[in-house]
């Protein structure tokens, strides 16, 4: 008898880097940091993300412009300052942890100036300190937003150069991975689809050229020898707007740019929007990219328990999955997943001792070892 290692555990190509493992922590925004800025908050708690084992460990929506960011709390890479403070928080995980750390940045457009969740995630009122919001049409997200004003292509312009600066902020910064926010309703999915994008111009009938100005920019100036990606948008939810056969388009357009891979989520486009949520809702759509492209694949979405991880991988409809809430609820996810199956990971020393083979007695029995005879 040979113990074989799950599909989860088995290290991942990802454009010039090597995962440790498939599990991904997915990009959380913390609506906390100072004008940008990221602060104690984040030091600990990317530190504590940093040590969980997950193979890369994906930093929040940070924006490229001041006026990009979702709410007042919103990080970003438009300023020295917000790009020292996020390396003081890098240079931190790095002395935690060697795994791979990758950073997410977007734009909010017309879901700019909102208020932070607990506050009621609706649109910021005049008490608010609200600003001005721009996109591709003059078309608000939702009954109430502020209506954006329609970019001019001057305009789009220096938000394709606002992307590529933010991508040379992070290179300095040292993260593995960088990954384009194309998806969640923001302004690069805005451009996307056909329900906020009315244009008349280049940009709106080809509805794609903005997104992959951007990923062409942002190509450019990050480094081949790491890792460069999106999260694309499956499906819109609402009729007339994106599915997954959008994403795959999409999908091949950025592998044709030089892309490593893409996250598939959905939804946020449109305030009524209703999703239809279950288990693992939105892999058939990292599939659907999956058998279409030859990029790395990322499935999200209400992934929670490890057998039902280890299946979306080992099934070959994906080839890394994120999980967010599961690791606010669960930041040892991945050492039990790995207990589990009797994989050895390395724990900080500090807290070997919580390993169960180093605790005989105190569990009530070893993890079930996925075993297999030796083919
Ligand atoms: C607190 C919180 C913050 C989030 N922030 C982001 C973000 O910055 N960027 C992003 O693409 N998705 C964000 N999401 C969505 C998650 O990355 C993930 O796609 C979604 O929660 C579904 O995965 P889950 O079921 O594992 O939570 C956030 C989710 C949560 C719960």
């Amino acid at each position: 008898m040979r113990r074989v290692t799950p599909a989860l555990f088995r290290p991942l190509e990802l454009g010039g880097i090597t995962l440790p493992n498939r599990i991904v922590v997915s990009p959380m925004c913390q609506y906390c940091a100072d004008d940008g800025c990221m602060n104690d908050w984040h030091f600990v708690h990317l530190g504590h993300l940093a040590y969980s084992g997950a193979g890369l460990l994906m930093v929040e929506a940070t924006h490229v412009t001041r006026d990009g960011r979702i709410t007042h709390g919103c990080t970003g890479l438009y300023s020295e300052h917000n790009e020292a403070a996020m390396a003081r928080v890098i240079a931190h995980c790095r002395r935690l942890s060697k795994n791979a750390i990758g950073i997410q940045i977007g734009h909010a457009g017309r879901k700019a100036s909102s208020q932070v969740p607990w506050e009621g995630r609706d649109f910021l009122r005049a008490d608010q300190s609200p600003w001005p919001t721009v996109g591709p049409s003059a078309l608000p997200f939702g009954e109430g937003w502020h209506v954006p004003h329609e970019l001019t292509v001057a305009e789009i312009r220096v938000l394709v150069e606002a992307f590529a600066a933010s991508a040379v902020r992070a290179k300095h910064i040292g993260f593995d991975v960088l990954e384009l926010h194309s998806a969640h309703g923001y302004l690069l999915h805005q451009f996307l689809s056909p329900l906020s994008n009315r244009r008349s111009d280049d940009y709106g009938t080809d509805r794609m050229k903005f997104a992959l100005e951007v990923a062409h920019a942002v190509r450019d100036v990050w480094p081949k020898e790491r890792a460069l990606g999106a999260r694309i948008s499956g499906n819109d939810w609402v009729e007339g707007g994106l599915g997954p056969a959008d994403a795959v388009a999409y999908a091949k357009a950025l592998e044709r740019a030089g892309f490593d891979y893409v996250c598939v989520s959905s939804g946020g486009l449109l305030s009524h929007a209703r999703l239809n949520i279950g288990p693992g809702y939105q892999v058939p759509f990292a599939h659907e990219v999956k058998k279409s492209t030859s990029l790395r694949v990322r499935a999200v979405g209400m992934i929670v328990e490890p057998d039902q991880a280890e299946a979306i991988i080992a099934e070959g409809k994906a080839d890394m999955v994120a999980m967010a809430r599961a690791f606010l609820d669960n930041p040892r996810w991945v050492w039990h997943a790995a207990e589990r199956w009797g994989v050895r990971l390395d724990y900080p020393p500090q807290y070997a001792r919580s390993r169960p083979d180093q605790w005989p007695g105190s569990r009530l029995a070893r993890p079930q070892a996925l075993t297999k005879e030796t083919q």
